[in-house]
């Protein structure tokens, strides 16, 4: 994906310790076509699998997973994020700390939205962590639907997030690796 490099060496700014400005590309503003090649680049890795459905976590999610989605031909489920559940027995919920934020919230879909019938590729803007991913993970595994796979925009590989799925055994395609941001600067993995 020499394109996105390219376009996160020249947008991309690092705010402070471990976090990355993207809000042109990813978490402010969207770049359609971009988006859409970022879309079939997923589509292509997981060509193979027999997906029923996108799912995602709003908000900055939704874009690249929805170009996978009209891609591959499937609807596209998003995760709402809520500051608090009181009772919400229509929806498997569960309860996540967030990097950026430092707050924690619950991620909720609808019952109706996800079931055994399913099997999904999880698409997702950046992983950090990890946290947020593994409350999708519970959520999937509550309603009984199948993991196809997992395809993230940008991966922060001295984050361990990543390699924590990778261990769970499940396919995580990352279209970019970034290795490091010391002193601000943005060293991309090799692979
Ligand atoms: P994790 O899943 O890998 O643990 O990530 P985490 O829960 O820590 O991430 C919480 C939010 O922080 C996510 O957005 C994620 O995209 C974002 N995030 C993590 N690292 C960075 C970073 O370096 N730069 C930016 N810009 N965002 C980062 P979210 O809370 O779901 O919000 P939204 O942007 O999707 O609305
Ligand atoms: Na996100
Ligand atoms: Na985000």
């Amino acid at each position: 994906m020499d394109m996105l490099k390219q376009r996160i060496r020249e947008e991309a700014t690092v705010v402070s310790a471990g976090v990355l400005k993207l809000d042109s590309l990813l978490n402010h503003g969207v770049d359609p076509v971009l988006t859409m090649e970022l879309g079939k680049e997923f589509a292509r890795r997981f060509a193979e699998r027999p997906i029923t459905k996108v799912i995602t976590i709003e908000s900055s999610g939704i874009p690249v997973a929805f170009a996978t989605a009209l891609t591959l031909g499937v609807p596209l489920v998003f995760a709402r994020r809520k500051k608090t559940l009181l009772n919400e027995p229509d929806a498997y919920c569960e309860r996540v700390p967030s990097f950026t934020k430092g707050i924690v919230t619950d991620l909720l879909v609808s019952r109706h939205l996800l079931g055994p019938e399913d099997s999904v590729l999880f698409i997702d803007d950046i992983i950090a962590n990890g946290d947020a991913a593994r409350g999708l993970l519970k959520i999937i595994e509550q309603s009984g639907a199948r993991l196809e796979g997992i395809g993230i925009v940008l991966e922060k590989s001295f984050q361990a997030g990543g390699k924590a799925l990778r261990e769970l055994g499940f396919q995580v395609e990352s279209l970019v690796k970034i290795a490091s941001l010391e002193g601000n600067e943005i060293t991309f993995a090799e692979d």
